[in-house]
């Protein structure tokens, strides 16, 4: 069984991609992956023009400066014996980055950036509230001025009312340090306000890869469909157009929501009753690329089989029909 298979992605300077899609389906692995702290058995990893997979122990440190994670749990991603100084220095003291005092300064200074006051150095994390315990993940995180942040949920366990906040923290940091991003989130909501592009991920594979204009406007996997429709509207006088489920009693004979039994060869949604018996009954079908502008072109060599239907009309979206 693979938890992850055939996915490709890119993220540009600066740019944020979401990676959308429910619980298990996989995005963490990706995110891990990339990191190397899982290490795939074939794929490559491509950081400014390394493959990573392949990079030597040397290299692989080197580059590690430029990626940082912020984790989805802000209870259990910090180590609850040490100070919050003594987490946020950890990155300098592993990659033997400045004295003692230097590294204060930068504390306090990081501090200062996420929104604590100077005296949370020393104290412990059980003393902050969830959001700012990721604030406290989020300076660890860039402290050594990263490329790359793999965002893994950072406000998936946290009240609605402060993943606002520690979304416009990220935002504000991407623009001044230069950041990019690759988002992960299971919900569409969340995704819609911070990503230049989205892919979605169902049981282990790319369903749906587009700019976030078109993604919502045009959504064209059935998936996606149905993540969107199930984004909540604060309007409550607004009814809600009846949608295709995948999960509950709606799902039928669409819904698999379990990768093991996802079928060898084909997309998971073939069983769907809107989706096509027949399409791809035999055979997995390949990922095909729609044009809706100029935006991307299919790689060369990527991994997933394309065929290509010009449009330039329309913007980019490709669709595992
Ligand atoms: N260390 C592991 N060992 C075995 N299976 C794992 C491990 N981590 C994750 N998985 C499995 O891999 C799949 C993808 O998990 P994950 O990437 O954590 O999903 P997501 O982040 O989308 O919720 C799941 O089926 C999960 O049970
Ligand atoms: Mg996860």
């Amino acid at each position: 069984m693979h938890a992850v298979d055939g996915v490709s992605l890119t993220v540009g300077r600066g740019e944020t991609l979401g990676l959308v899609g429910e619980s298990g389906c996989g995005k963490t692995t990706v995110g891990r992956c990339i990191l190397r702290l899982y290490q795939p058995t074939e794929g490559r990893v491509i950081f400014d023009g390394e493959d990573l997979l392949k990079a030597d122990s040397k290299t692989l440190r080197a580059a590690r400066r430029q990626l940082q994670m912020v984790f989805q749990d802000p209870f259990e991603s910090l180590n609850s014996r040490h100070t919050v100084g003594d987490i946020i220095a950890e990155p300098f003291i592993i990659h033997r980055i400045g004295s003692p005092a230097e590294r204060a300064r930068s504390v306090a200074a990081l501090l200062k950036r996420v929104g604590l006051a100077a005296d949370a150095a020393i104290r412990f994390p059980h003393e902050f509230s969830g959001g700012q315990r990721q604030r406290i993940g989020i300076a660890r995180a860039i402290a050594l001025n990263p490329k790359l942040v793999v965002c893994d949920e950072p406000v998936s366990a946290l009240d609605v009312s402060i993943q606002s906040q520690i979304l416009n923290l990220l935002l504000e940091l991407q623009k001044d340090l230069g950041l990019s991003y690759l988002f992960i989130a299971h919900d569409l909501a969340v995704v819609k306000h911070v990503s230049d592009n989205i892919a979605v991920m169902y049981l282990g594979r790319i369903v749906e890869y587009a700019a976030a204009g078109v993604f919502y406007e045009k959504p064209l996997h059935p998936y996606t469909q149905a993540l969107i429709a199930a984004i909540p509207d604060p309007d409550p006088e607004k009814k809600k157009a009846s949608q295709p489920m995948l999960s509950g009693r709606n799902a039928g004979a669409g819904a698999i929501s379990d990768i093991r039994s996802r079928p060898f060869r084909c997309l998971p949604l073939r069983r769907s009753a809107w989706w096509g018996r027949r399409r791809c009954a035999r055979k997995r079908p390949p990922l095909r690329w729609v044009y809706l502008s100029e935006w991307c072109k299919p790689p060369a060599d990527g991994p997933l089989q394309h065929c290509c239907c010009k449009k330039p009309d329309l913007k980019c979206a490709f669709q595992g029909l």
